[in-house]
């Protein structure tokens, strides 16, 4: 459906971000793409979305291919009319306007603002709430509504778990599958809170330092100790960033592993 074949993105021309990523996000399904900060994540975001030109960067090799249209290289809001929306990693929303603002301005008719809080009830009593004052979790919860109001195929979102205790993560990321189920769309989500995207996802890929270094069904990576610790940094140390139900789940995982 959407596919990366040996992509390459270079930042200011020469910083290659990007190394040979070839991938692909199966439609009607959650596919995650982990890994630690400045893996190349969000540059893989923004170079299928067409937002890395507006970065000072390009891609400068390989193919990215929706339905068999070929993306490099195209004005991000040709890519939108595609059926392809980003939630972008920062300045998700915006912060003077209310809920209700925010959401008309993507979806372009009251109506369909009105549909999304029947979609996201919670959102729909925040309605009048000014954005900027909204808690980290719900200013995730408005990007979300605020992309899924033109109503893509595809959604690309990028760390909804940034800044969000594990717990409001888990339920975020519950909020996103549920969605995406009733929808049946397809998804491709970046994080860095491996077990929390894992729980949701159907299919997984590891990147570190711009390569693509393992990928999976959740079942294989959260039972590979190794992929879990040396890539996605979830070792004993870090375990208090993850929900307690994810760690568990991680435990239980790596003792069927041996
Ligand atoms: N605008 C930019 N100009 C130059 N280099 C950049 C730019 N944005 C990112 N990079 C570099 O590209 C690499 C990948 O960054 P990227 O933001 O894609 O990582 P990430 O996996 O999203 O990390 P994080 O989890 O911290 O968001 C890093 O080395 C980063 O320093
Ligand atoms: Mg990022």
């Amino acid at each position: 459906m959407l596919e990366l074949h040996q992509v390459e993105v270079a930042y200011n021309k020469t910083a290659t971000a990007v190394r040979g990523v070839s991938m692909h996000a199966e439609q009607g399904k959650i596919t995650t793409l982990l890994g630690t900060n400045g893996a190349g994540k969000t540059t893989t975001l923004t170079a299928i979305s067409g937002f890395i030109g507006m970065e000072n960067a390009d891609v400068v090799g390989g193919e990215i291919v929706y339905k068999g249209r070929r993306l490099n290289r195209l004005a991000p809001h040709r890519v939108s009319r595609l059926g392809i929306a980003l939630v972008p990693e920062r300045d998700k929303v915006f912060d003077t306007l209310t809920v209700t603002d925010n959401i008309k301005l993507t979806a372009g008719s009251a109506g369909k603002a009105r549909a999304v809080y029947e979609e996201f009830p919670r959102l729909g009593e925040l309605a009048g709430r000014t954005a900027g004052y909204l808690s980290g979790g719900e200013k995730q919860l408005l990007a979300l509504a605020m992309a899924l109001v033109t109503e893509p195929e595809v959604l690309l979102v990028d760390e909804l778990s940034l800044g969000l205790a594990p717990r409001v993560t888990s339920d975020l990321l519950g909020e996103l599958q549920r969605v995406q189920r009733e929808r049946g769309l397809t998804v491709l989500l970046v994080e860095q809170n491996a077990a929390a995207a894992l729980a949701v996802a159907d299919y997984g890929y590891v990147m570190e330092d711009g390569r693509l270094v393992h990928d999976g069904t959740p079942e294989a990576l959260l039972s590979h100790g190794d992929i879990m610790e040396f890539y996605l940094g979830t070792g004993n140390g870090d375990d208090q960033r993850r929900s307690y139900r994810d760690v568990k789940q991680y435990r239980r995982k790596r003792r069927w592993a041996g």
